[in-house]
This record gives C-alpha cells, sequence and structure tokens, in this order.
C-alpha cells in the first residue's frame, strides 16, 4: 500500500508511514481541538516538504484569516498560492448567500455537494493536486433526511475524491464530551481512518491528545498520545514513552 506523509511531526511512525494514499481520513474532535491546523499542516507540508500541492477547502473560516493564522506558525500560505501549489476554496460565506472576494470561491447564489466536489474536481486537475482538506463537513449543511442519505453523500465525496487520485483529510465536529466520533455518526463508518483530537484544559504538556481509531489497511499505534501545537513547528505528536 501506498502511503502519504501526512506532515504532522511525530503521526507517521504511527501510521507504518503515513495515510493509505487516495483515502479519505476523518479528523474529529471538539471545539479548538486543532482540526483546522491539523487539515492546513497536512496541505502546507504536503506542498512544502513534499511538492505535491493540495487544495484547502474553507467552510468555517474565512481565508483571510487561515492565511494569517497560519503564517502565525511561519506557514506562508500566500506564497504557496502564488506558484500554484496551493488553492484554497471559499466556501465560507457563500453559505449565508454573500460575495467572496477570493479567486476560487463558491457561488453566493449557493451550493451543495455536488458543485463543490466539481470544483475540487476541476482545481485538483489544473494544478495537479494530490492532497484536499475540507474543514469542515458539517459545515457543508446537509439537508438529508436520513443518516443513509448522509451516508451516501459521504461516500460519494470520497469516491470521487479517490478517483482524482487524491488523499483527503475531512473535519467534523463532536460536542464536548460525546461518545461518538463525528457530528453526524455515520462519517466514521464511510471515512478509511479516523483520528480523535482532543483537549482535557488545565494547562500543562498533557492536556491534548490525538488517538488513530481506525486506519485501515494499517497497523497503527492503539494509544491515546500527547500532542502539542507550538508556534515553531505547529503540531507534534509524541510517542507514548514521553509522557
Ligand atoms: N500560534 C499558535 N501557537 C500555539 N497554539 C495555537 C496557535 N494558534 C492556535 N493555537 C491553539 O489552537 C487552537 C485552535 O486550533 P484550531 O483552530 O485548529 O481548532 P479547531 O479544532 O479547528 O477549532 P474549531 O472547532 O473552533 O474550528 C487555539 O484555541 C489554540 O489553543
Ligand atoms: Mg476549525
Amino acid at each position: 500500500m501506498e502511503r502519504i506523509p501526512t506532515g504532522i511531526e511525530g503521526l507517521d511512525e504511527l501510521l507504518e508511514g503515513g495515510f493509505p494514499r487516495r483515502r479519505m481520513i476523518l479528523v474529529s474532535g471538539a471545539c479548538g481541538t486543532g482540526k483546522t491546523i491539523f487539515s492546513a499542516q497536512f496541505i502546507y507540508k504536503g506542498a512544502v516538504e513534499y511538492d505535491e500541492p493540495g487544495i484547502f477547502v474553507t467552510l468555517d473560516e474565512r481565508p483571510h484569516l487561515i492565511r494569517e493564522d497560519m503564517l502565525q506558525f511561519g506557514w506562508d500560505f500566500r506564497k504557496e498560492e502564488e506558484k500554484d501549489m496551493i488553492r484554497i476554496i471559499d466556501a465560507s460565506i457563500a453559505k449565508v448567500g454573500l460575495p467572496s472576494d477570493e479567486v476560487y470561491h463558491m457561488p453566493e447564489s449557493g451550493f451543495d455537494l455536488d458543485r463543490l466536489l466539481v470544483e475540487i474536481i476541476k482545481a485538483a486537475k489544473e494544478m495537479g493536486a494530490k492532497r484536499v482538506a475540507v474543514d469542515s463537513l458539517p459545515a457543508l449543511g446537509f439537508r438529508y433526511e436520513t443518516e443513509s442519505d448522509i451516508r451516501k453523500a459521504i461516500l460519494k465525496m470520497s469516491y470521487v475524491l479517490m478517483k482524482s487520485g487524491l488523499t483527503a483529510v475531512i473535519t467534523s465536529e463532536i460536542p464536548e464530551g460525546s461518545k461518538k466520533f463525528s457530528k453526524f455518526g455515520v462519517e466514521e463508518f464511510v471515512a478509511d481512518g479516523v483520528i480523535v483530537l482532543s483537549y482535557l484544559g488545565g494547562g500543562g504538556p498533557a492536556t491534548r491528545t490525538l488517538h488513530i481509531r481506525k486506519m485501515r489497511g494499517t497497523q497503527h499505534s492503539p494509544h491515546i498520545h500527547p500532542m502539542e501545537i507550538t508556534r515553531e513547528r505547529g503540531i507534534i505528536v509524541y510517542p507514548i514513552e514521553e509522557i
């Protein structure tokens, strides 16, 4: 099985070298657990360290804020966008019917999953993208009735992205203290991998954790690992011996 380096320091070692290529990985967690940083790091490091063009679809945050926040880690998205190594697709304010001033954006007249997938595939072809991040899935605002409809929609998404040769990181929210792994409770079954981020609060080094809950075709670490978000290097995952 071909592996794709995650760009997250310390994570490849826990995954036999990285994510399985052309698969869809779900990254879930409560608010502030690092889902956006994780997905941005996957895209940024992919472009800069592994020469793999990537697409960042933002549904929650405005692109200029992402650029600003990521610059805090020394990740210059703008520079990679100028080289067409990264494209940010703005799907944030289109959702509420406002126009975007971004080059790549969804129409304010409205869009659905199909329309978004078309946009991703188009961008992927043009720039030869290998990676895509969608932050976040619940923000797509599925208007589907049943669990099986949501499941079908996510399955379609993973199929289409895989066909385009993309490895995908998709984020989903889970309410604080919930036993579920995702917002709808079905994403984790469709995804090829599930990574759960947690924040225990209270300060100190072991307050953030990362747990690989599943990774198809991979003998992954079964442990809950300490994780840090550092200004210098972004997300770092530690082996459990270091607690
Ligand atoms: N430059 C930085 N250095 C260290 N820690 C940071 C830095 N920037 C953000 N953080 C930490 O990361 C958290 C935000 O991470 P992120 O935005 O990825 O979370 P999220 O899971 O996407 O949250 P949400 O559910 O609100 O979208 C902040 O609350 C803060 O604790
Ligand atoms: Mg976020």
